[in-house]
């Protein structure tokens, strides 16, 4: 491994959202646009980052938005898992077809098909360097991934969550629609949540602020977004 003592961040969760995965399309996987995300993982571990990624599931099935039509939530959360892993199968390939060792487990028990979470284990495999993708989000229905994302980071320790959107960060307005906006550079967990901020769920923020895990919020969309953020480097809001 190459000397990560440049590194800001060494040992990070990145949050993929489903959505990044289906790139321009409405629905699934856009390969490009998996390449390109596993582009921005592989340069982040050339760089000696231990990588854990929480996947997401909203290009397949959203279970918040499938419940306000009349499903019981829990069931069409539970169904939101099981797209996230899914997703993390999709990611294992693509990263695994690359070279990148790696390893998932699910928050529910798919023996056949990948690990079960095991906190132990998974912090032995960042330890060798191995990819952890962590999915089926908590294993539990009104929970968001985000949660899962903050959640699985503190207890493998990581030293920071870092949530990839399509934006450079947290704005004081939709930037999109009011010119404006300005960005946030730091951010409070406590105005994050006074200001019910819609970049992460509120359960998230207040799991974060009680373990003082930082969170930041970034563009995906440059070619070396993750490498500049572990390194501190580009445009960012930190959330701590
Ligand atoms: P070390 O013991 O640290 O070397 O880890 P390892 O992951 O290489 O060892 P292990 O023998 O636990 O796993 C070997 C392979 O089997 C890995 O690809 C694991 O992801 C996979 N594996 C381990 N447990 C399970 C399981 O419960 N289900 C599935 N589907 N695969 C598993």
């Amino acid at each position: 491994m190459p000397n990560a003592t440049n590194l800001k961040f060494k040992r990070i969760l990145f949050k993929v959202s489903g959505e990044a995965m289906m790139g321009t399309k409405e629905f699934g996987h856009d390969l490009e646009a998996i390449k390109k995300i596993c582009d921005q993982i592989i340069a982040a571990h050339e760089l000696g980052c231990k990588i854990a990624l929480v996947v997401g599931g909203g290009n397949i099935f959203r279970g918040i938005s499938v419940a306000a039509t009349g499903m019981e939530r829990a069931s069409a959360d539970y169904m939101g898992m099981l797209a996230t892993c899914i997703n993390g199968l999709a990611l294992q390939n693509a990263l695994e077809k690359r070279g990148m060792e790696t390893r998932m487990q699910s928050a529910i028990q798919m023996d056949s098909i990948c690990e079960p979470y095991v906190k132990r284990k998974a912090a032995r495999h960042l330890e060798k360097n191995r990819i952890v993708i962590f999915a089926a989000g908590t294993g539990n229905p009104f929970f968001t991934t985000d949660t899962a994302a903050v959640l699985r980071a503190i207890e493998v320790k990581c030293d920071v969550v870092l949530k990839g959107t399509q934006v450079d960060g947290v704005y004081s307005a939709d930037p999109k629609l009011d010119k404006n906006a300005v960005r946030y550079e730091k951010m409070k967990y406590i105005d994050v949540l006074k200001q019910d901020l819609k970049v992460m769920d509120q359960t998230a923020i207040t799991l974060a602020k009680d373990n003082k895990l930082p969170i930041i919020v970034f563009s995906i969309k440059g070619d070396n977004a993750l490498c500049d953020v572990v390194q501190g480097k580009g445009k960012f809001t930190i959330i701590n």
